[in-house]
């Protein structure tokens, strides 16, 4: 009996001695876990989705064919620019991208940048604002395409950020940003945050973002046409994201988690160079530079890590992102250098003396119409696939796109099998039809009449005039 208790007493300290080692490495490896969350941007409370919602329609690899999309910004009416939405060429386009909606700081609701130009300016007989011009574009149109609003913007950076430390502005953000979508005709958004930073909770935030509005889109769907499995066929609204076309902001995003909402990346492969950059360079280039003007022997040749094919390869190879997901951004301006100093033919990794610019109020961009710059010659790049002109009086280089990349760029979309590619933007491009951007790429590429709008459906018109009756747009509806 003695015996007995000794060893019953003996199972007792090792049980507690085995309960308190399991205790200690618990209170080891949760924390390690949990660290591991916070080190891939979530902070604390927030996870990232590790499974997608069942509901949640897993985005289609899109119709066959090429996207062929135009941002237009609604400054572009105004003066100088005068482009108006009834200059966009839609009869060539699959998506127009209305630039830009913006983010309230202080509510995260998405709202207006311009109501004027959105909803005031006299158009068209009986239409204001260049909203409702577009969507009555689009509705009269026979050829099918796409109006999808874009959220945020350059200028709008900051607005993102602090609403990303409120959960209860992202929300805001959320339910404004897909009831903003469909109230003005929309067939999608684009979200354009320029760029959550690392080591913070942006990147994560901007992941429930995209989970929060698919979410939305999908329950609006549902709305609309019933169960999913029901209406298999019907169209769905559109997610893209404007994206980082370099490794130290792409790298940043998760981006395999995100693309459980995205359809389509619209890969930003400009702005390689500018008015930041310490020398010289092309800022659409589709190969890495400095390949070309060997002859010249420079030791300054820029060696740029920068390129659209970089880029394109990083989503696809590191990222594992499906081609048909992605799409090519293009330039409808150039970006300029003045007073650079060469004294050859050499003009890039060149130190310079501002940046000049021959649109107003953008210091270093050109439209691509007032290009190349009068006196000087427009030249190929056909390494880097650039165009380039030299002004010697200023000593102004700048780099663009013109038709000769316009139809290498359309050539590597098809033989990488992207979604397509897209401009910055409408109002750059030229009003002669042999100089015309959309006309050199459309012509290579063909035009896809699979990017349907929800808006042709009957269905959808109907919904839209019973939620939002007498609403801005509600007009167009009512006399189809
Ligand atoms: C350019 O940079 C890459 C990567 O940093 C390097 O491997 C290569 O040798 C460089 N080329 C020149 C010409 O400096
Ligand atoms: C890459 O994506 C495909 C399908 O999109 C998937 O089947 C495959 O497992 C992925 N590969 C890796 C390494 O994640």
């Amino acid at each position: 009996m003695f015996e007995g208790f000794k060893i019953t007493k003996l199972h007792l300290k090792f049980w507690i001695i085995i309960i308190v080692l399991a205790f200690i490495v618990e209170m080891c490896i949760v924390p390690w876990l949990f660290l591991d969350k916070i080190k891939k941007g979530g902070s604390a409370g927030r996870r990232p989705p590790t499974e997608i919602d069942p509901d949640t329609r897993v985005p289609s690899e899109g119709p066959d064919g090429f996207s062929v999309a135009t941002y237009y910004s609604n400054w572009s009416p105004y003066n100088a620019r005068n482009h108006k939405p009834a200059d966009i060429p839609t009869s060539q386009l699959t998506h127009v991208y209305y630039a830009f909606f913006v983010v309230d700081a202080k509510s995260g609701a998405v709202k207006s940048s311009d109501s004027w130009s959105d909803f005031e300016l006299p158009l068209s007989v009986g239409v204001k604002g260049c909203i409702k011009e577009l969507q009555k574009i689009k509705l009269e149109s026979k050829h099918e395409f796409k109006t999808i609003l874009c959220l945020g913007g350059w200028s709008n950076r900051e607005a993102y950020k602090k609403i990303a430390k409120s959960e209860k502005k992202v929300k805001k953000f959320i339910e404004t940003a897909v009831d903003c979508m469909f109230r003005y005709g929309f067939d999608g958004i684009d979200l354009d945050w320029e760029f959550p930073e690392e080591d913070s909770n942006e990147p994560i935030v901007y992941l429930e973002m995209m989970r929060g509005i698919r979410e939305g889109m999908d329950q609006l769907e549902r709305q609309i046409f019933g169960s999913p499995a029901e209406e298999k066929d019907h169209p769905h609204f559109q997610l893209s994201v404007a994206t980082p076309a370099f490794a130290e902001k792409l790298n940043i995003l998760p981006i395999s988690e995100m693309s459980k909402y995205v359809d389509i990346w619209n890969m930003m492969c400009y702005d390689f160079h500018g008015e930041w950059s310490d020398v010289t360079g092309y800022h659409s280039n589709l190969y890495l530079q400095g390949h070309s003007h060997r002859r010249s022997l420079s030791n300054r040749i820029s060696n740029s890590s920068l390129s659209s094919d970089t880029a394109v390869k990083l989503m696809t190879d590191r990222h594992n992102i499906s081609s048909r997901r992605i799409a090519l951004g293009m330039a409808a301006y150039g970006r300029g250098f003045t007073n650079v100093e060469t004294n050859d033919d050499n003009y890039l990794g060149k130190k310079y003396h501002g940046v000049g610019g021959g649109s107003e109020g953008e210091p270093g961009i050109w439209l691509y119409n007032q290009l190349p710059i009068d006196g000087s010659k427009e030249q190929f790049d056909s390494n880097a696939v650039s165009a380039y002109c030299f002004d010697p009086k200023s000593r102004t280089f700048v780099g663009y796109d013109n038709v000769q990349s316009m139809d290498i760029k359309g050539k590597y979309i098809k033989k990488k099998n992207l979604n397509g590619g897209f401009w910055w933007e409408s109002c750059g491009d030229s009003k002669d039809p042999r100089k015309s951007l959309v006309n050199a790429f459309s012509k290579e590429i063909g035009l896809s009449e699979g990017f349907v709008s929800l808006f042709k459906s009957d269905k959808v018109k109907q919904f839209h005039l019973q939620k939002y009756p007498k609403d801005y747009i509600s007009s167009l509806f009512q006399k189809l």
